[in-house]
């Protein structure tokens, strides 16, 4: 996801400012021919088969290094295709993993080893062609919780929630009015610094897509948009911190955080979901 607001001076150059200089320079959305949406189509399938792929992999004692390496030579051996995140804004690691309070962000390291009863989000974007796919799930590391599945399945039911606000003429506030109703009666809580974006051959372009908002407001959506929706929910308190690394985002409070992402590519009638798995088709 991108960063909004407390992150801006991480994102200094370049298509991905906040709110405020994106309105002054006007909005730069992109409207993808049918020849790029078939592109998109390419990369977000890619996307998607990584995570079928490294499913079985994340299980106890596994290190999210090596669910890192997996994905990489997966990504670069077998699928010829280009792991969005190394070396993107100078992240070092070609997927992200996000373990328990770990919100977004997290990166791989041989350091950290899965124990059951953790739950991890592994966020994979390849590019292919020049085109990205973007998407991400939540894994449960052997037996969670019954708080831990609940946070991930209602996470996971307000991406889709989302999504199907998704049609030509709709405002992008409908699906962050969507997804915030949905949510926070749940006593769950929806992370604000960081949103959905714009993709094509850009990781991130514009618009951002806030995962909470007013029905009605914000950019009306048409044909030919491609963006992500990708909500992050935390069990405890909404306020997040960055660590020292410049990347790792946690909850304030340490409270467990789940985060679901696919890509989506507006249509003439709706949406298609450009990033589904191969048990969603
Ligand atoms: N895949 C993330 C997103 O959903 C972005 C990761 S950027 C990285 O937008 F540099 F951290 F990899
Ligand atoms: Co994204
Ligand atoms: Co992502």
């Amino acid at each position: 996801m991108r960063g909004l607001l407390q992150s801006l001076p991480r994102w200094p150059s370049s298509q991905s400012e906040g709110p405020a200089s994106s309105a002054m320079r006007g909005s730069q959305v992109t409207i993808k021919t049918p020849a790029q949406q078939e592109q998109m189509r390419t990369a977000g399938r890619l996307a998607a088969e990584v995570l079928d792929m490294i499913g079985p992999y994340v299980v106890p004692g596994v290190t999210t290094d090596e669910l890192n390496a997996r994905c990489h030579d997966y990504i670069v051996s077998v699928q010829k295709a280009v792991p969005a995140p190394l070396n993107y804004r100078g992240f070092p690691k070609s997927i992200c993993t996000s373990v328990n309070h770990v919100v977004c962000h997290g990166i791989p390291s041989p350091d950290k080893r899965l124990k059951q009863g953790d739950i991890v989000n592994v966020d994979v974007t390849v590019i292919k062609d020049g085109w990205h796919g973007d998407t991400s799930r939540m894994y449960a590391v052997g037996k969670i919780a019954p708080a831990a599945q609940r946070l991930i399945d209602i996470t996971h039911e307000a991406m889709w929630i989302g999504i199907r606000q998704i049609r030509p003429g709709a405002h992008l506030g409908d699906l962050g009015a969507a997804i915030q109703t949905f949510v926070e009666p749940q006593h769950l809580s929806i992370v604000r610094e960081y949103c959905g974006h714009g993709i094509g051959q850009i990781f991130h372009e514009d618009p951002q897509v806030l995962h909470y908002g007013e029905r009605g407001q914000g950019l009306q959506l048409m044909p030919g948009m491609t963006f992500t929706v990708e909500p992050m929910v935390n069990a405890g308190k909404r306020h997040v911190r960055l660590l020292p690394d410049g990347w790792t985002v946690i909850t304030k409070d340490h409270s467990l955080s789940a985060q679901w992402e696919h890509t989506v590519l507006v249509t003439d009638t709706g949406y298609e979901v450009l990033t589904l798995g191969a048990a969603e088709r």
